[in-house]
């Protein structure tokens, strides 16, 4: 057979073989089997041996331009091949989207734990110490170091849980603290000023419970103890709490209140959020909402442990905290932030 019908032939063959390889080692097979050292095309070109010059320059030549051929043939093969195979790998490995996650189930803080935590980031940040202090209290530091002894009818006033225990040799009683004011007392016994203390913590009445009271509640108490504290300081401080809690321009309003253990005592009231003064069904229509209690330290509370009321002086402060969350979000019945009501209480 003339070696140029050899050639052809062992293209076509070479062409068609190709197409059917489909997998890499088949692809290999094939190159070892039309391009390697022991191909079909080096034994034709053995052959070469046998013809005239000017056969074997034209075999040579159609030999070469095959070789050529084959090798760039393969070249694209492979290569489509690695593309098919990087799409079909990347389809297996995919992940599924449509399949529908875990549900993924947080805690949350209590809405009354958040208003806690964010009254005392706000004092915090100017200067004061969070405190804590025991629910379960004496009457001594509850009300006798608050300038309410035994007789004064400012302890009967506030219903108490008294503990069914006998009093301590002292005489004190064991109750439930009606307020963290107490903390004022146990603070100022064991400080020497400049104090600045805030006491986020929970407080009892003894009171039936209703859409606006609770007989278990929370408060924030405050306390600034200083040379030279005036109530400019009292009104300042706790505008700027007012400002930074309910936002700038909220307007607060002081007016006179009287607490045994402070004098001049006054309550700040904030305007309410939903009318803005004019009055509405939030703040029972009169536009004001109280939010504390406070004054200028009493001076007898202040010599009663020992801090000379010449040179010292301080204000201190109580907020209810059940209160707010109602008022930032128009809750109607405070009983709802301890229904456990997880439908109610996975909205704040
Ligand atoms: N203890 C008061 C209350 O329970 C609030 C208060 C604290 C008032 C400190 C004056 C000074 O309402």
């Amino acid at each position: 057979m003339h070696i140029k019908q050899q050639i052809d032939e062992l293209e076509g063959q070479a062409y068609s073989e190709l197409a059917a390889a489909g997998t890499f080692a088949q692809l290999e097979e094939w190159r070892i089997r039309y391009l390697g050292k022991k191909s079909r095309l080096t034994e034709i070109l053995r052959g070469l041996a046998a013809l005239s010059i000017e056969e074997r320059k034209e075999a040579g030549a159609v030999s070469n331009a095959l070789k050529l051929k084959l090798e760039a043939a393969i070249k694209q093969k492979e290569e489509s091949r690695r593309e098919i195979e990087l799409l079909s790998s990347a389809s297996r490995d995919a992940i599924d989207i449509s399949l529908p996650g875990r549900p993924f189930v947080r805690g949350r803080l209590h809405p009354v734990a958040q208003a806690m935590n964010e009254i005392s980031d706000i004092f915090t940040a100017m200067g004061f110490q969070v405190m804590d202090g025991p629910e379960v209290e004496w009457d001594y530091y509850n009300f006798d170091m608050l300038n309410m002894p035994k007789e004064h009818p400012a302890r009967a006033a506030t219903d108490t849980f008294w503990l069914d225990a006998p009093p301590n040799d002292k005489g004190w009683r064991m109750l439930l603290r009606t307020h963290t004011s107490p903390m004022q007392v146990r603070t100022m016994e064991h400080t020497k000023p400049p104090i600045r203390i805030v006491v986020p913590g929970i407080v009892h009445r003894y009171e039936a419970t209703d859409a606006t009271h609770l007989s278990m509640f929370s408060q924030v108490e405050g306390l600034a103890v200083d040379e030279g504290i005036s109530m400019a300081d009292l009104k300042g401080t706790l505008h700027e709490f007012a400002r930074r809690f309910f936002g700038p321009d909220r307007r607060v309003r002081f007016r006179c209140d009287f607490f045994p253990y402070v004098e001049p005592g006054a309550e700040m009231a904030v305007e309410c959020a939903v009318c803005r003064g004019d009055g509405c069904r939030l703040c029972g229509g009169n536009g004001w909402i109280e939010v504390l209690g406070s004054g200028m330290v009493h001076p007898s509370v202040l010599e009663g442990v020992g801090i000379d009321s010449k040179k010292y002086s301080g204000f201190a402060f109580g907020m209810g905290i059940e209160r707010i969350p109602l008022l930032k979000y128009g809750v109607e019945d405070i009983r709802l932030f301890y229904g456990s009501d997880l439908r109610f209480l996975r909205q704040f």
